[in-house]
């Protein structure tokens, strides 16, 4: 059995060839459009119609899955090099044409995030899917071949203390009927783990664990937050990738992460060509319909290529202060936050002023005031900052938070204390800085918003198989 992909890439005329796929279209009785999810591409499949069986040709409906051996020719038609004379065909799985929801015409993504399930029989988010699928390959061989080992972080954990967000909880207890302490309370002492336990919100504590003995490590794994942020930017469950090195500071931490989002970017530039450009020409469809004033200046791979082949601006917390107080918004009272004085936390509207209006390009942001940060980042000399760093992507907004970790055990403690994180909880954590303490630094990326980079869809949900949001876990 042969793919699309391959039969389209090298397949040699006058072979006998047999393919099965799904049924995408059934014109004049005689051209099926055939797709096997191996490419974008469709193969023509010309039926005799004439030898063939009425009761089959009925049956050969959108949606149906077939197996067809004929001879791969060059094709009479215009809009496809090959085609296939198909000498038997076989109907694996009958569709029914009246309700089938994926018909061969515009779907709105609404409607597609609703059958979710056929969603991948549409051009677009097999192209999506495709993409998603090569850009995880990208991210491991970029780590592979730059010596990182891949490390799998547990998904449930016993410690909150990251504070990346509001936590699932993981329990076997009667939810009725939990069993409660003198006071009143859940014991937890009497759950599966005996303590109470959640999904992780990341694995960056337990992966400076392995940092700090094998040196260059990484964790790419799914990640739960039960914020109630109902945006085209979040999920309650998604994926990140988090890279953690031993002996390398908020400097390296930065070359590290722009060569890193280059490295996979091009990658995809040079091997999903086809995908890209058929969600490239999507988007430039969609921008004409668009007021000229709102339409974007670069296409979708103009904006990938400007990515790879140009430096991310650095730019202080400090520094974008400035920027942003005296921007013509902030001025003009147009920003929902106006933005004061120092210390501010950024809001995503100023975020996207900076990369959209004012630089115009990925941005790292760095050395944020400590108190608006979490605990376990470096403090710097001047006792207010930490090297922290956002990247902000046009489009996007926020595609990467990391720092430099905090590797002095008396200031993690004293920062540990006035936050009133629990010592005994992360005595591990408390350990590294115990025995070996080093500098070290890591991120984390948010994959789906890579994707959604990468492809130019503008909601999250559309980017992940089967998303997880607010009120939403169907599938
Ligand atoms: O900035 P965050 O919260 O960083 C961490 O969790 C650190 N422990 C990472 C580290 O230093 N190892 O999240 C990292 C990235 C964000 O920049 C964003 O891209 C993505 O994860 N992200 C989300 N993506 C989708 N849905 C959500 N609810 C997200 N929350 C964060």
């Amino acid at each position: 059995m042969h793919t699309v992909a391959e039969l389209l890439k090298k397949g040699n005329t006058l072979q006998e060839v047999t393919i099965k796929g799904w049924v995408r279209s059934f014109r004049s009785r005689r051209f099926i459009a055939l797709n096997d999810g191996s490419t974008l591409n469709n193969i023509q499949c010309v039926v005799n119609f004439e030898e063939t069986d009425e009761a089959i040709l009925k049956r050969i409906t959108t949606g149906a899955a077939v197996s067809i051996t004929g001879e791969l020719t060059e094709s009479q038609g215009q809009g496809q090099s090959l085609e296939i004379q198909v000498k038997k065909i076989e109907i694996l799985g009958d569709s029914d044409p009246e309700t089938y929801p994926i018909q061969p015409k515009k779907h709105s993504f609404e409607f597609l995030r609703e059958n979710a399930h056929l969603r991948t029989r549409t051009n677009t988010f097999s192209a999506v899917m495709r993409l998603r699928s090569s850009l995880s390959f990208a991210i491991h061989k970029y780590f592979n071949d730059n010596g990182f080992y891949y490390m799998h972080t547990p998904i449930i954990t016993g410690s909150d203390a990251e504070g990346a967000g509001e936590m699932f909880r993981v329990t076997n207890l009667d939810a009725k009927n939990p069993p409660l302490t003198e006071d009143g309370k859940v014991d937890y002492t009497e759950d599966f783990f005996g303590k109470e336990t959640n999904l992780t919100v990341s694995g960056q504590l337990e992966a400076e664990t392995y940092a700090m003995s094998l040196g260059k490590v990484y964790t790419f794994g799914p990640t739960f937050r039960a914020e109630n942020s109902n945006t085209s930017r979040h999920l309650a469950e998604f994926w990140m990738i988090e890279p953690e090195v031993a002996f390398m500071d908020l400097a390296g931490n930065m070359d590290l992460a722009e060569d890193f989002m280059k490295s996979v970017l091009g990658y995809v530039l040079e091997h999903n060509r086809e995908d890209l450009e058929f969600l490239n020409q999507r988007l430039l469809d969609e921008e004409k319909t668009k007021p000229q004033a709102e339409r974007s200046e670069m296409s979708l791979i103009e904006k990938i290529k400007f990515v790879v082949d140009n430096n991310f601006k650095r730019v202080s917390y400090t520094e974008a202060i400035d920027i942003l107080r005296n921007s013509k918004p902030n001025k003009k009272k147009k920003f929902n936050y106006i933005i004061e004085e120092w210390g501010a936390d950024l809001q995503s509207e100023h975020e996207r002023f900076l990369v959209e209006k004012h630089f115009k390009c990925p941005v790292i942001l760095f050395d944020y005031p400590a108190n608006i940060k979490a605990f376990y980042m470096r403090l710097n000399e001047d006792g207010k900052t930490v090297r922290a760093m956002d990247i902000l992507f046009p489009g996007i907004g926020e595609m990467v938070g990391g720092s430099q970790r905090e590797e002095r055990l008396d200031v993690l403690k004293e920062k540990m204390k006035a936050l009133d994180i629990d010592e005994e909880e992360l005595w591990w954590y408390l350990d590294l800085r115990k025995y070996g303490t080093a500098v070290h630094s890591g991120f984390g990326l948010g994959f789906e918003r890579l994707v959604m980079f990468t492809t130019g869809m503008s909601n999250i949900r559309d980017v992940i198989p089967f998303p997880r949001t607010p009120q939403n876990a169907e599938f």
